[in-house]
């Protein structure tokens, strides 16, 4: 008998062979997927994944498995590179911006501001800053090395945030690195800092459902945004919740929660300071809209042979422009340059007319008290000084501003210059009424007068410096405990997705 007779007057064994042929099928495909599973868990870039120790913040260590990443990675020692607004080579952002000394008197960002750099020097840079002179929480060191991790683990989230700066300094010595963006038994990239994983629950999101292109942005996310210390033990929070996430909504939040971070030391004015909102401020980008995580551009891909590996230089990609802007854009690197630069320049303009408004606008208030005026009429022009000076430091604080999203920039500008135009106005009617002469007379513009002018020491500062540098920093880097992993209450997370998809 033949199958198609079987099959006629049994119809039961044509469902049987139906149903035995799908299982067949289904159990080769499952085989066949397992064996492109294991492939691609067991090679990354040509290379098999050694799985590291869980907090290992060495990252020539893991640099042994991954060479063509570390070879790229330590490139951001180099600070050669120099664009019209950004880049790695040093800039005194004071000397250039000098009506910031005044927007930050009383603050220690007077002190000394400079252009940042590569990943590589994050905690020597924290070391030499000026702003470390004074006693600092532990909660600094979040956002600056591969040891935080462990000693979270160590200390706990709240207990390591509670400690001092000085207190934790003899540990905290490798760099940003490959702990801090990967894990080290899959490579797949995790969030490994507490302060974004809450906030991105109290915005309602799910963890694991994040898309791996999105975790080519969060993992930057971790460290560059705006943040908080809230309370006597300096937590770090985000100001983040299910209203979103630009300068207003974060306004909001932290006068929601009575936020202030030091009360201004000319026009005694509430003040924030803004610290980089880079990831926040991308997200009112066209190229956010478009799906474009920062990965894209900072680290774009890089081809060795048959081998295209993630290219760990990350900088300025105005120095890496044929392989970040045009793998997506015709034209030349010369036209991609320009268009950049007109943003930037749009973006340069406004920022220097309202900072030097806002300037003028703490020494007239300062004036004013002098003369006797009242907490009662200068309670709404305080409130307005604050505002005024929190849009215009989310432009001038977020690296990259006119590159990541000129717009959104220009308007947080103009509505910051607005607003200290509108303080000025009520201001001279206070000073009027007090009989203050107008205008009052304003400082030299420039950076070293004008530290003298909010009563800076800045030799006292330097000497400060010189003795930790010389005394206190070589006693911290011997005793550099490295690899200690104490009892877990922090789990760095890996989302769901699989980073090789
Ligand atoms: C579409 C490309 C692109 C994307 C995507 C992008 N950036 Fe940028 N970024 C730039 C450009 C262009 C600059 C300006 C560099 C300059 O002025 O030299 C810049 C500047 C920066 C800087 C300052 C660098 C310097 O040398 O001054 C930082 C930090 C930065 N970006 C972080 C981020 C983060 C974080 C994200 C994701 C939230 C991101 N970028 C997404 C293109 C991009
Ligand atoms: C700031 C975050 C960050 C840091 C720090 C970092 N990486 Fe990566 N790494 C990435 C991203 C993003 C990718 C791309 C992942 C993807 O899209 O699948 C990546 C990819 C990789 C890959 C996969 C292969 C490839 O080239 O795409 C390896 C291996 C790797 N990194 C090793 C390292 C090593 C080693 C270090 C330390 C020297 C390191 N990474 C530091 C973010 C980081
Ligand atoms: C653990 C915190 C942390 C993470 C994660 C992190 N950054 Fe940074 N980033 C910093 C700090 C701190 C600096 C400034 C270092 C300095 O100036 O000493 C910096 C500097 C930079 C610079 C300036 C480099 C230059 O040469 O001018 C760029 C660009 C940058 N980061 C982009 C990124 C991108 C893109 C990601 C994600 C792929 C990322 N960062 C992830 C903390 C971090
Ligand atoms: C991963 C792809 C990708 C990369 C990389 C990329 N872009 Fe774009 N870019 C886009 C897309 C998509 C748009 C939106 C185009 C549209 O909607 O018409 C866009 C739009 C733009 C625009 C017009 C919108 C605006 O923001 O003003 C400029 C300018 C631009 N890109 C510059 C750059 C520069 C400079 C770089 C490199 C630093 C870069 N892009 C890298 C995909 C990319």
């Amino acid at each position: 008998m033949r199958i198609a007779e079987v099959v006629q007057t049994r119809p039961w064994v044509g469902w049987l062979l139906f149903l035995a042929t799908a299982v067949l099928v289904f159990l080769i495909g499952l085989f066949g997927a397992t064996i492109i599973e294991r492939r691609t868990e067991a090679v990354v870039a040509g290379v098999p994944v050694q799985p590291m120790p869980e907090f290992e913040p060495r990252n020539a260590v893991w640099g042994q498995a991954y060479q063509r990443q570390f070879q790229t990675y330590i490139q951001t020692l180099d600070t050669t590179f120099q664009s019209r607004y950004g880049g790695s080579r040093h800039r005194d952002m004071l000397a250039q911006h000098p009506e910031m000394v005044v927007l930050w008197a009383g603050y220690p960002f007077a002190r000394d501001y400079d252009q940042i750099r590569g990943h590589y020097y994050s905690v020597k840079d924290v070391h030499q800053s000026l702003r470390t002179n004074v006693d600092m929480p532990g909660t600094c060191w979040t956002c600056k090395s591969t040891d935080v991790p462990r000693l979270m683990n160590e200390h706990g989230v709240a207990g390591f945030y509670a400690m001092t700066w000085r207190e934790l300094g003899e540990e905290v010595v490798n760099p940003i690195g490959c702990q801090d963006c990967h894990d080290p038994a899959t490579l797949q990239l995790r969030i490994t800092r507490p302060a974004l994983l809450e906030a991105l629950e109290r915005m309602g999101r799910d963890i694991d459902r994040i898309s791996h292109q999105e975790m080519r942005s969060l993992v930057c996310a971790q460290c560059h945004v705006e943040y908080y210390f809230r309370g006597e033990d300096s937590y770090l929070v985000f100001p983040w919740d299910e209203d979103g996430l630009d300068a207003d909504a974060q306004e909001a939040f932290q006068d929601r929660v009575d936020h202030t971070d030091w009360v201004h030391s000319i026009s005694r004015a509430p003040m924030i300071k803004v610290q980089h909102p880079d990831y926040e401020l991308y997200q009112s980008s066209v190229h956010a809209h478009r799906g474009v995580a920062c990965a894209d551009c900072h680290m774009p891909f890089h081809r060795e042979g048959a081998v295209k590996f993630t290219n760990h230089h990350i900088q300025s990609p105005l120095n890496a422009i044929s392989t970040s802007c045009l793998v997506c854009h015709g034209g030349t690197e010369d036209e991609m340059l320009a268009l950049v630069y007109a943003n930037q320049d749009r973006v340069f303009q406004v920022r220097r007319a309202t900072e030097r408004q806002l300037a003028m606008l703490h020494i007239e208030a300062g004036a004013a008290w002098d003369a006797g005026a009242t907490d009662e009429e200068m309670e709404p022009i305080l409130q307005m000084i604050r505002s005024a000076q929190w849009r215009w430091d989310w432009i001038a604080a977020s690296h990259g501003a006119g590159a990541h999203a000129p717009a959104e920039s220009v308007r947080l500008l103009s509505v910051a210059s607005q607003m200290a135009a509108e303080a000025r106005l009520e201001l001279s009617r206070v000073l009027g009424r007090l009989g203050v002469p107008q205008p009052v007379p304003m400082p030299e513009w420039e950076k070293s007068s004008l530290q003298a002018f909010i009563g800076l020491d800045m030799e006292a500062e330097r000497a400060q410096k010189r003795a930790f540098l010389q005394d206190t920093l070589p006693i911290w880097y011997e005793s550099a405990a490295h690899v200690q992993p104490g009892p877990t209450d922090f789990v760095p997370r890996v989302p769901g997705a699989d980073p090789r998809r």
